[in-house]
């Protein structure tokens, strides 16, 4: 064969493969069912290719709903800080675009998503989020979120490209209760922590945050018509720390900023136990009329409102009116927990006034798992930490029932014998104790019908900051988010924990101060004195 015609073969052999490359898509070819997701979704289809995000990438909300926009931009401001794109949100009525969209629709689908789920379609050109309401797009963002490279997280511009795999995700949640706890009384926490905490736990779908505003430590919402309650009740914290407050402003402003992100805060004044700040305020609340010292160990069951007295009823009715004003959901949690120095010939009946007040103020009443002995009212909601037997007595009751036992929801119990912050009454919860458990056959006799959800409170006594509130929960809440959101069926401990070791990375992003197990010296903050 001559120079010539092996130079011409040659030439051939080059254009055909640039042909080729030109008309494949650029785009990486990607496994969407490989993704890291937490919770797990319902359903995954992979696809195979990749849709890549980039400057020119558009929002596109259809319809006029200022809901939807408002979501538009969340999404925009979640996308902004790693990518440095400014991505344009564009509502219209309008037939949907070609390409480069992300697609943000609220249309009537499968009954089965309900408000909360949506459906996640990615391919090459374009990405929709589809659901019944809003929340349901919200949720989808959070998945969407997770689908993008775990750089996404950065605080500043990373110099990449954004690629996502394509394929459908079809998901809703099991429970309609997602909740977290936080103890702002045993130490305080701000309002700016409240609202990076309300970030942490929208990530992963969680819809409640319960927060316990009283307790003998300390009392930390403003009541106007009880001003000493947090002048004097609110002034110090666990080990004489220096106490707070929110004012009704701020509280009103957590409230605003927890719905923006799907969750409803549930305000909680913990009684007739677990109140001497507001005793120690007002002498005539104590039945020897005199105000005990303020209180800053961390015992439990001491205090009592005196239950028979006039005057306690115009308190809690005076407290939980204030408090009704400024909470939009639709629950007032009243403690009623350790009650240990009320007799229970007073306890039943105080419990049967308050909740006749927390009902006159047009709320549904939540009580931890002791206020079963009352006479409970439909509606009411017993919230399970304790005593199996006691749950049983409320769905025989008529009760739903949120599910946070102590031995597997606590996130203030300590991960093993060496971990340094929280305490271990109810047993040491590693990440495995955590995750592993099914709500619907935790108790005998309660299933999943009398079941409204779960929550894992994390209670103060040893934390102090963020970082020690980081340390405890992460990862251990993502576990409980993933019980309450995925179908039992389709969880697994070890499909969960590779999952969770690959999103590790995330919260290393995030700047999270989570727990490793696997650190050799892990990063715990030293508990205080
Ligand atoms: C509780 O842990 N005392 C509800």
């Amino acid at each position: 064969m001559s120079l010539k015609s092996n130079i011409y073969r040659f030439l051939l052999f080059i254009s055909m493969i640039l042909l080729t490359s030109w008309s494949e898509p650029k785009n990486p070819r990607m496994d969407l069912s490989n993704e890291a997701i937490l919770p797990k979704p319902v359903s995954v289809t992979a696809f195979g290719s990749s849709f890549e995000l980039n400057a020119n990438t558009k929002i596109f909300v259809k319809g006029e709903s200022a809901e939807l926009l408002k979501i538009g931009h969340y999404l925009a401001n979640l996308i902004k800080p790693a990518t440095g794109f400014d991505l344009k949100v564009i509502t219209s009525t309008s037939k949907k675009p070609k390409s480069n969209y992300i697609y943000l629709t609220i249309s009537g689908l499968e009954s089965e998503l309900g408000t909360e789920g949506y459906k996640l379609h990615i391919t090459k050109k374009n990405i929709s989020i589809n659901a019944n309401g809003p929340e349901g797009i919200f949720h989808g963002i959070q998945t969407l979120r997770q689908v993008l490279p775990k750089e996404i997280e950065a605080a500043s511009k990373q110099k990449m490209k954004w690629f996502i795999a394509t394929g459908e995700i079809y998901d809703y949640p099991q429970y309609e209760y997602r909740g977290a706890m936080l103890d702002v009384s045993r130490h305080f926490f701000i309002a700016e922590d409240v609202k990076k905490y309300i970030d942490m736990l929208a990530a992963y779908k969680l819809n409640v945050l319960h927060l316990h505003l009283s307790d003998d430590q300390g009392w930390r919402i403003e009541t106007k018509s009880w001003p000493n309650l947090t002048v004097h009740g609110g002034s110090t914290a666990v080990n004489g720390g220096t106490g707070g407050f929110y004012t009704q402003e701020e509280y009103k402003e957590i409230v605003r900023y927890a719905k923006e992100q799907y969750i409803t805060i549930i305000p909680e004044i913990d009684m007739p136990g677990h109140t001497n700040a507001a005793l120690a305020s007002y002498p005539e609340l104590n039945s020897s009329g005199e105000a005990p010292e303020l209180y800053t160990g961390i015992k439990v069951g001491f205090s009592t409102l005196d239950t028979k007295k006039e005057i306690t009823y115009q308190f809690i009715k005076d407290v939980l009116r204030e408090l009704s004003e400024m909470t939009p959901g639709p629950y007032i949690h009243i403690g009623g927990d350790e009650s240990h120095v009320t007799l229970m010939e007073d306890y039943i009946p105080f419990i049967n006034k308050v909740q006749d007040i927390v009902l006159a103020n047009g709320k549904q009443m939540i009580g931890w798992d002791e206020i079963v002995h009352a006479d409970l009212k439909a509606k009411t909601v017993v919230q399970f930490w304790a005593r199996p037997k006691n749950a049983q007595k409320g769905v025989e009751k008529k009760a739903k029932i949120i599910l946070s036992p102590a031995n597997k929801a606590y996130l203030d119990m300590k991960y093993d014998s060496i971990t340094k912050l929280g305490l271990y009454w109810a047993g040491y919860v590693n990440i495995d104790c955590a995750y592993n458990w099914n709500p619907s056959t935790l108790i005998p006799g309660i299933s999943k019908k009398d079941i409204l959800g779960i929550e894992s409170p994390l209670w103060t006594e040893t934390i102090t900051n963020m970082e020690e509130l980081e340390f405890m929960v992460f990862p251990r809440i993502i576990g409980h988010a993933e019980i309450g959101w995925t179908p039992d069926s389709l969880r697994d401990l070890n499909d969960y924990k590779v999952r969770l070791e690959k999103h590790s990375d995330r919260l290393k992003i995030k700047g999270i101060n989570y727990y490793d197990p696997n650190a050799i010296f892990k990063d715990e903050p030293e508990a205080k004195e």
